[in-house]
């Protein structure tokens, strides 16, 4: 039996279908949004282990009701700015309420992780998990530069290396590095923008 239940089958079409709307809407700008996207349906071991994490019983309500991830697209933006951008765009869209959001990026994370993350409520034409059709299902929306990307995935990789010898030492070094990285964001904006005011001098 599959956690996600009679839904599993629903979630790669829902994520396609974002995917497009995203995407076009990017493209509908004068400039883009995000630079790209990347999305994925949560593999069934990694929603388990979050629902034992989390004390949450092990069902297809549990992974899509009390778990909003199951769903999840990440928008890699050029600039900071872009992801304020981004965010106050999809706050506006008429097919997708803005449920949570949490701004890591004026909030960074004690290790140095920087993101904004948004939980919308999309409506589909698939049935939910409550038995509603039209069906409303959750998706989380990461916001981030290209250089925080960088820095998460890094970061990500090295949390599940296992016996490392200098556990504190690379944790200052990364955070280190996420602030670098940070300052190096706001001044490719500052580039960014004498840029557009040479342009038009
Ligand atoms: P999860 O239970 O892990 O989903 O966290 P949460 O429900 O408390 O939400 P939060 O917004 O903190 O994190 C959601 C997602 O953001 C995670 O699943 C990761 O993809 C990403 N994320 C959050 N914190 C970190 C971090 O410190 N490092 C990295 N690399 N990614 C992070
Ligand atoms: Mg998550």
């Amino acid at each position: 039996m599959n956690i996600y239940g009679d839904q599993a089958q629903y979630l790669p079409l829902i994520l396609t279908d974002l995917e497009d709307r995203l995407t076009d809407l990017n493209q509908a700008q004068p400039t883009k949004l995000y630079e790209h996207l990347i999305g994925r349906v949560k593999a069934e071991p990694s929603m388990i282990e979050k629902c034992h994490r989390k004390g949450y019983p092990v069902t297809a309500h549990s992974a899509l009701r009390e778990c909003k991830d199951a769903i999840a697209i990440r928008l890699v933006c050029r600039f900071i700015e872009d992801v304020y951008t981004t965010v106050a765009v999809l706050k506006q869209l008429d097919w997708a309420q803005v449920v949570t959001e949490k701004d890591y990026i004026k909030n960074a994370k004690p290790n140095g992780y920087r993101s904004y993350h948004l939980i919308l409520a999309v409506t589909t034409p698939y049935p939910d998990v409550d038995g509603h059709t039209p069906g409303q299902y959750f998706v989380e929306i990461q916001l981030r530069t290209i250089a925080m990307d960088s820095w998460a995935s890094l970061e990500h990789e090295l949390k599940y290396k296992q016996n490392i010898d200098h556990p504190e030492r690379i944790a200052k070094e990364l955070q280190r590095c996420a602030e670098e990285l940070a300052a190096c964001d706001l001044q490719m904006q500052t580039i960014r923008h004498l840029i557009h005011q040479d342009e038009e001098a």
